[in-house]
């Protein structure tokens, strides 16, 4: 028994609505609801077995490199049989190439499906060469339809399948056109039924929409094991791979990459190569270490504070939270007395990078506090710690990381929350504590 009924979905979120809506109630975009058919199936499903818990034997889940460290990483440490990828990036980002390059190791399993929705062989091949992969293990397949992916995929029975891009796969079930919420749900749906029958890690590649969120965000996510998303910026070589979900390892996880002629090279020592052009001995610089996953990663913040030439003073902040950046300066005035009202403001994490971490407060108002005073911080300090609103300073996770990161890269002097610096002396660096961020500006300025 079957029975179709027009729904109106929102081609954002993929909330539905049986009548068409100018502003979609689930996530407030505007002008997003298409009309789409939707069969639904009302068959009786086999129901599965129940189990006892204790009588099922699972490995513990081999895992299968990809050959390239900073992915296997991403990835929890590598791949998982069965498991579903989703690698999430803008257009040109390096999302075919990270995959191409992964899947030189990968063949070590056996063949290779790659399915190429959006180029054509000869530009696969053109890339491969750039790459100098040769293998005969990687299996081209130039299809769009997603019976027709299936099918060939139970012929040749392949190790690892490869969808390039999602946004391009359509089911013959479905009216509604490639890349809307109902035919990528189905898709990925299907594949992923697929993957997990047949034990097969699957890669799906899919493209960003300019909001910052993969088309049919919330609807991909949930399917999937693994959310991957590619960062960077165009007039940047740096490429940043992060974990957003894993249900094989820890999110937040980052992979460092450089864009090179040949591919994307790994970034063993990220740290070393965030703070290679970072000018010494100038206001408005200062050394923080945030923990990305579970490595720490030492970055440069840069403020600049010039008198304001409007009435309603500039502020931008790249790379950090506009709000949060806004708070450190309301603190700053208050317990500080700086006059920042009448300032424009900018703030910027040198890389590319985007940190989204309390831990670099302190660091954030060091650089603001240095280039307002005009004052440079010691090329061989550093700073991190959590700023509340009454101006404390609170200790943060991990601390020792942290020190350990930065004694590798020969800083020597840190000022850290003082209810973590007790415990972190022995690594060969001077540790100050400090309370609040009167004593910080304190200690970093007299
Ligand atoms: P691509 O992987 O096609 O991006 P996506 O699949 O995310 O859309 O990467 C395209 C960009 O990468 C393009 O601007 C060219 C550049 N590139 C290199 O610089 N070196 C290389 O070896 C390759 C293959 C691409
Ligand atoms: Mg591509």
């Amino acid at each position: 028994m079957s029975r179709t009924k027009i729904l109106y979905q929102c081609q954002n979120c993929g909330h539905a609505s049986l009548k068409w809506l100018g502003k979609c109630p689930d996530c407030g975009e505007w002008n997003s609801f298409v009309e789409e058919e939707r069969v639904a199936k009302l068959k009786k499903q086999k129901t599965a077995e129940p189990v006892v818990l204790s009588d099922i034997s699972a490995s513990t889940g081999a895992r299968y490199s990809t050959g390239i460290k900073e992915l296997d990483r991403t990835l929890g440490g590598g791949v998982v049989k069965g498991s579903v990828v989703l690698i999430g990036g803008d257009p040109g980002i390096g999302k075919s190439t990270i995959i191409l390059q992964s899947l030189k190791g990968l063949t070590d399993l056996g063949k290779v499906l790659y399915v190429s929705g959006e180029e054509s062989p000869e530009q696969v091949k053109l890339r491969a060469e750039r790459l100098q992969i040769a293998s005969n293990s990687i299996i081209l397949l130039p299809e769009t339809s997603l019976e027709g992916i299936i099918s060939v995929a139970q012929d040749i029975n392949p190790q690892v399948i490869v969808i390039d891009s999602i946004q391009t796969i359509f089911s013959l079930e479905l009216p509604s056109a490639p890349g809307s919420v109902s035919q990528i749900r189905e898709c990925a749906t299907k594949l992923m039924f697929f993957a997990k029958k047949y034990s097969v890690p699957l890669f799906i590649i899919g493209h960003v929409t300019k909001e910052g969120a993969i088309a049919g965000p919330k609807v991909l996510e949930h399917i999937v094991d693994t959310v991957l998303y590619f960062e960077g910026d165009k007039g940047n070589p740096f490429r940043i791979l992060r974990t957003v979900k894993n249900r094989f390892g820890s999110t937040n996880e980052i992979g460092v990459f450089e864009m090179q002629e040949s591919g994307l090279k790994e970034v063993d020592n990220p740290s070393q190569l965030f703070l290679s052009e970072r000018p010494l001995n100038v206001p408005g610089s200062v050394v923080t270490v945030s923990l990305e996953g579970t490595r720490p990663l030492l970055v440069e913040i840069q403020a600049l504070v010039t008198t304001s030439n409007f009435g309603v003073p500039r502020r931008t902040a790249l790379g950090v939270d506009y709000n949060r950046v806004n708070l450190l300066i309301a603190v700053l005035d208050k317990r500080l007395g700086m006059h920042l009202g009448a300032m424009d403001i900018f703030i910027n994490i040198v890389g590319g990078l985007k940190i989204d971490e309390p831990a670099i407060d302190t660091g954030i108002i060091a650089a603001i506090a240095s280039s307002y005073k005009n004052n440079v911080i010691g090329p061989g300090t550093f700073t991190f710690g959590e700023v509340g609103l009454s101006g404390e300073v609170r200790a943060i996770s991990q601390a020792e990381t942290r020190i350990k990161e930065a004694a590798k890269l020969g800083f020597a002097k840190g000022i850290v929350p003082a209810n973590n610096a007790q415990r972190l002396e022995g690594h060969g660096i001077e540790i100050i504590g400090v309370k609040n961020v009167e004593e910080t500006i304190e200690i970093l300025f007299y």
